[in-house]
């Protein structure tokens, strides 16, 4: 056959792990989703963002078939969640915001315990169990109760908890919450590993620069409501807020260099200016050349473009954080 074939990105011709549509949930009188939709490709990153109470929790119980949506339609994994929720469980793993690690018994007990939940053979549990600790680095702590775990350690034997079925799409509620720096990027590699396994991974997170690192794409939750979806790059550009900023030292510079720039936001406390600017080098060249001309020397330059903070800010409409534009 002569191909015509059209170049497609591998994620557009990718099945949909999830798909929601107009999806609903109340407590009592408080409206927690006020009809999300939501478009996961299969083998994809997806970062649910939000706020404390926003309802990312809610959005993966619902898809986790852990509850049930006052209404709209969700898919998982080809299953609707409403009418065969055993045929979405047999297919997701979920690692919840709050361990489901059990302290009183060893790593291995936990494990070995999940494998019997997943109706696996003793023999094929004590396989699964032992390769899964090893590569979550446990294997030396596996006969010691979970209690004496630490919090990165708990956070690993949770994972690997949750991937004991297999499962081709995982849900991780605040993977690395709590976790420090180093054991926070080690949860990132093993979240790649998944990926580049084929598995889907729904997270929702806390920390931006976790979306920013991890996510093919990110969703922004907030009053009930997806506030943006989008590439964290397409997030970026929805907000303002680039700029460069000139310190000055000496005063009388200052001043002079304030008189010289329209257009710019005087800092008068810090001594400094900002020029908008969207941080490509052609803009940065000439407003270099701009100062030159001018005979203005800031003693510190910085860039700043905006990052998904100040997206956050924006959109969840929080006051009570300064811009960094506005200091
Ligand atoms: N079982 C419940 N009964 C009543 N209200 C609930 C219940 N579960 C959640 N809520 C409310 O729903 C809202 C959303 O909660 P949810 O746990 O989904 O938020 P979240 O985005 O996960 O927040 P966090 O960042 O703090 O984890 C909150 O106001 C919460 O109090
Ligand atoms: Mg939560």
């Amino acid at each position: 056959m002569p191909s015509s074939v059209m170049p497609t990105s591998p994620l557009s011709s990718s099945p949909m792990a999830v798909s929601a549509t107009g999806l609903r949930k109340s407590y009592g009188d408080k409206t927690v989703l006020d009809g999300i939709d939501l478009r996961i490709p299969a083998g994809s990153v997806f970062a649910l963002l939000g706020p404390n109470g926003a309802g990312k929790t809610t959005t993966v119980q619902i898809l986790s078939t852990l509850i049930t949506a006052d209404g709209g339609q969700a898919r998982v994994a080809g299953h609707d969640v409403a009418a065969s929720p055993d045929g979405v469980r047999a297919a997701i793993g979920v690692t919840g915001q709050f361990s489901a690690v059990d302290g009183l018994i060893t790593g291995e007990e936990n494990m070995l315990l999940m494998a019997d939940l997943h109706h696996l053979s003793k023999r094929e549990g004590r396989r699964v169990t032992a390769e899964l600790l090893e590569r979550f680095g446990l294997t030396e702590a596996a006969k010691k109760p979970a209690s004496t775990y630490s919090g990165g350690m708990k956070r690993r034997l949770d994972i690997a908890m949750t991937l004991v079925g297999d499962p081709r799409i995982i849900f991780l509620d605040e993977p690395t919450t709590g976790l420090d720096p180093r054991s926070r990027h080690n949860m990132w590699q093993i979240i790649r590993e998944l990926v580049s396994g084929g598995v889907t991974v729904f997270l929702t997170t806390q920390y931006l620069d976790e979306a920013d690192e991890l996510a093919d794409r990110i969703a922004v939750l907030n009053g009930g409501r997806i506030a943006a979806e989008g590439t964290a790059e397409e997030l970026k550009r929805l907000v303002p807020g680039g700029h460069v900023r000139l310190r000055f030292s000496d005063p009388a510079a200052y001043r002079n260099a304030a008189l010289a720039l329209r257009e710019v936001t005087r800092d008068d406390e810090a001594l400094a200016l900002q020029i908008p600017s969207d941080g490509t080098q052609r803009e940065l060249r000439s407003i270099l050349d701009w100062l030159d001309s001018a005979g203005i020397e800031a003693d510190e330059l910085t860039v700043h473009t905006p990052d998904l903070d100040d997206v956050f800010f924006a959109l969840t409409g929080s006051t009570d954080q300064p811009k960094e534009a506005v200091r």
